[in-house]
């Protein structure tokens, strides 16, 4: 008996890509169907972007070929992917912020008015509008595109894709910036797209996500394909397994460390509009997990700390001494060290190479009359690029070509340099796989036991309740409750975070 095979939507074969002293891609193959969610799955660097990017003629490839629904094709420019139906949303989006939305999704190719030059704007908005309305999203056409929340211009560029017809969408860790509220938006807009016969390449470190969206998985590891399977033949062991080559051991190994004195006190914190009354203390050796959902005002709380956000009234204490800090380099001065959730917008200087970028911020501890001394600049870097397994050709490597979660290591190695005796960490392991979030753990258990203070904001409860010592939850900009170690749940944890008593 024959059975009739459908046609693939994709078939990419044997494609390799070699970078200067880097092979993203060995020899990599990913056949994907009609209608399909299907996961991409590796660890950082294992060359997931590098190969979505040559499918949507972003980047060339050395070899290799590409089938779109049984024809072969040569995809040479991203108009040319575009032309075939494949969009691609990168995590770091391609929107025009003063644009309005309706610009946005018909840039370059706005409808023309009969006057010639002219765009005819009753159109372009008329039609953006159905095209939104048919995803089901409240937004509307004509907002400028800066006015709109994270989750909003990524409903944005899929309305992009769809107005173009795509067959193909690729979602590059579409997660990474949504609450749990707009993730589940996006899973019922990828229900819906897949309904009508549009596949999806779905990349994500959140396994959770894989289980619950995707059809379909592919694994690589190190440029190389690994398997490709049915999820409801995989669990998180298999995967994780097929993604690191080996078995992972507790993933979230807290080791309480010894508490000494108070660190760090805040005192009635408010920022109009945005915090109120953020009363808190932590410890050294301790810490303490800030927990709530996106925009409690965790991220603003931080960033009062660290003098990058004037404060309407409070004060800081740093061991008992009242402190004013009126600016991050204030607070570095006093010892605070902040690893930002944003990499690309606070965290790294891309244009520089892994070395200037470790040791950025405290270039004082390494130079002699104003020089600096090169050699232990150099173990520096290399130190961090052994502890943290950046995955790197060379510490001389511009930031800018590190994959993501790459990218985000050597953010931490940055802060771990200035040696602060106070830590906070806002989603520390985002973006970051699976196997290296344990190194990350490790570190942070090191500090502790140092004696460094650590505030960690994370939105991955297992990881708030794995590594905290003591929990705040946050609701609306104040703190809503305070839970032990021994006493927390998630569920008392979103209870809080969702504004209960
Ligand atoms: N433009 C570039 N120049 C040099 N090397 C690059 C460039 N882009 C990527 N690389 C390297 O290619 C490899 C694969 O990177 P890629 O971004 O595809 O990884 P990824 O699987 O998407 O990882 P992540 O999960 O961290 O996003 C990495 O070693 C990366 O440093
Ligand atoms: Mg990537």
């Amino acid at each position: 008996m024959t059975v009739a095979t459908q046609t693939p939507a994709l078939e990419m074969r044997d494609i390799r890509k070699q970078y200067p002293g880097v092979l993203a891609l060995a020899d990599v193959s990913l056949m994907v169907k009609p209608g399909e969610v299907h996961a991409l799955l590796g660890e950082n660097g294992a060359g997931k972007s590098t190969l979505m990017k040559i499918l949507a003629g972003a980047q060339s490839k050395d070899s290799g070929t590409i089938d779109l629904f049984g024809q072969s094709v040569q995809i040479d420019s991203p108009q040319k992917a575009m032309e075939l139906g494949i969009s691609i949303i990168y995590q770091e989006f391609n929107l025009v912020p003063y644009l309005s939305v309706g610009e946005n999704i018909y840039l370059g190719r706005e409808p023309r008015a009969k006057l010639p030059g002219f765009v005819d704007f009753r159109k372009l908005y008329t039609d953006a509008q159905a095209v939104i309305d048919k995803l089901g999203v409240k937004i509307d056409a004509r907002a400028p595109v800066h006015t709109l929340s994270i989750a909003q211009q990524q409903m944005v560029e899929i309305a992009k894709a769809t107005s173009r017809k795509a067959r193909i969408i690729v979602m590059d860790e579409p997660s990474a910036t949504l609450t749990d509220h707009e993730l589940h938006s996006l899973f019922s807009l990828i229900r819906q797209l897949k309904s009508e016969g549009v596949s999806i390449i779905y990349i994500s470190h959140r396994l959770e996500e894989v289980f619950e969206i995707c059809d379909r998985a592919t694994i690589m590891r190190d440029g190389n394909w690994v398997a490709t399977e049915e999820v409801t033949n995989l669990n998180r062991e298999d995967i994780i397994r097929l993604m690191v080559g080996r078995e992972l051991k507790d993933a979230i190994p807290k080791v309480a460390a010894q508490q000494g004195k108070p660190a760090l006190t805040v005192k009635n914190l408010n920022r109009t509009g945005v915090l109120h009354d953020i009363s808190f203390t932590v410890n050294q050796g301790e810490i303490l997990g800030l927990a709530g959902l996106v925009g409690a005002g965790r991220t603003e709380t931080a960033r009062a700390i660290f003098g990058a956000d004037p404060l309407t009234s409070g004060s800081i204490e740093i061991f008992g001494v009242p402190v004013t800090v009126r600016s991050p380099q204030d607070a570095i001065r006093q010892g605070i060290g902040l690893v930002t959730e944003d990499r690309k917008q606070q965290g790294l200087v891309l244009n520089m190479v892994v070395r200037e970028n470790n040791t950025l911020a405290n270039l004082g501890s390494l130079s002699s009359f104003g020089f600096v001394r090169r050699k232990e600049e150099r173990e520096v870097a290399e130190k961090y690029r052994k502890d943290l397994s950046i995955k790197t050709p060379s510490i001389e490597q511009t930031v800018q070509n590190l994959s993501g979660g790459n990218q985000q290591k050597v953010v931490l190695a940055k802060w771990l340099f200035t040696g602060s005796k106070i830590m906070i960490f806002d989603e520390p392991t985002r973006g970051i796989d699976v196997g290296a979030k344990s190194e990350i753990y490790k570190l942070m258990n090191e500090l502790a036991a140092q004696g460094v203070a650590i505030i960690m904001i994370s939105s991955e409860l297992p990881e708030i309740l794995g590594m905290s010592d003591r929990i705040l939850v946050m609701h609306e900009g104040r703190i809503s409750g305070e839970l032990l170690r021994a006493d927390a749940t998630q569920e008392k944890i979103m209870h809080l975070a969702t504004g209960g008593e």
